[in-house]
């Protein structure tokens, strides 16, 4: 995200607009917490994970009481635009606002789950699916030491983005995700041909797996397999931060000067999205009504690459 803010409040200073950051997103425009960005607020900050401006989850921008204040809080700094970047709620609250002031607003998709409709690729998804991958790598180490199977849980609570795609690219035996029903009986059969003559396994587990944590799955199916050492490890938040990848800066960067561009051109309620290497919008409503899948041909993929 901080490449983005970066990329918005450059382009704002290079096109003659001034930009004004607003502090943990609605909470600070309720809390009127904001401030005027220069060119130093966002030097040298391409590099780091998060946002320098902060972000939170208001129940009170809910309301439309809380609602108000934001407003006039928008108004005594006469803003007359509005970027958010986020998920499904962040782009509702910024559609309600822009309904209730008449402000024109542009979305740009930031969650690392990848879950939004209306692009192939959100930021912040590229460098958890990297974080991901660098630790299956470690876990492998181990795993392959010790002849052990592995459950490794990644975020995704409603989707399996993270899970697939690092699935594919850490050379995961299985992966489970919330779009798929987890079969116990089958993941029991596929873990002992999985692991005939080899020395470990590792089984990716989105959060929000229909059989549960990764704990959950490995405690439904250690009674099946008492000849093996089964272990789990939940990697966590360590999927939110760290250096950006090259993929997210860049799409960052791209996503916020696109943003900026479309609200001088009088543009408003749009979602931003890159399909392939195009950055293609979407109308927010769109993109908050319908739901993002994952390529699930990736599922065969690792089928098709298993021992038989
Ligand atoms: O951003 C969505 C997400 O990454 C989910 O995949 C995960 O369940 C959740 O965030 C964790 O949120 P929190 O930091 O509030 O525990």
């Amino acid at each position: 995200m901080n490449a983005c803010i970066r990329s918005i409040v450059k382009t704002c200073l290079h096109d003659g607009i001034v930009p004004f950051g607003i502090y943990d997103g609605y909470r600070g425009m309720i809390e009127g917490r904001g401030k005027e960005m220069k060119y130093s607020d966002v030097d040298n900050i391409i590099q780091y994970g998060g946002t320098i401006l902060g972000s939170a989850r208001c129940k009170e921008f809910i309301q439309k009481e809380g609602r108000k204040k934001a407003i006039d809080f928008l108004r005594s700094k006469n803003v007359d635009g509005l970027i958010v970047i986020g998920g499904d709620g962040t782009f509702t609250g910024a559609t309600i606002l822009g309904e209730e002031m008449n402000l024109p607003i542009i979305g740009i998709p930031g969650t690392i789950d990848n879950d939004i409709y209306g692009t192939d690729y959100t930021i912040g998804f590229d460098t958890a699916v990297n974080t991901v991958i660098d630790a299956v790598d470690k876990i492998r180490d181990t795993a392959s030491s010790h002849h052990r199977v592995f459950f490794v849980e990644v975020m995704g609570r409603d989707a399996g983005f993270i899970a697939l795609h690092a699935a594919v690219a850490s050379g995961a035996e299985s992966v489970l995700i919330p779009e798929e029903v987890t079969d116990i009986n089958k993941l029991v059969h596929d873990i002992r041909n999985q692991n005939k003559g080899r020395r470990s396994t590792i089984i990716l587990v989105a959060e929000g797996d229909d059989q549960g944590h990764a704990l959950d799955i490995l405690n439904k199916v250690k009674p099946h397999l008492p000849e093996y050492d089964l272990r789990h490890s939940v990697l966590g938040h360590i999927q939110r931060g760290g250096s950006p990848t090259a993929q997210d800066r860049i799409l960052a960067t791209r996503m916020g000067n696109y943003a900026v561009q479309f609200l001088v051109e009088g543009r408003s309620h749009l979602a931003l999205g890159v399909h392939g290497d195009q950055l293609i919008t979407c109308p927010i409503a769109l993109a908050i009504k319908e739901h993002a899948s994952p390529n699930v041909t990736y599922l065969r993929l690792i089928e098709s690459l298993r021992t038989k």
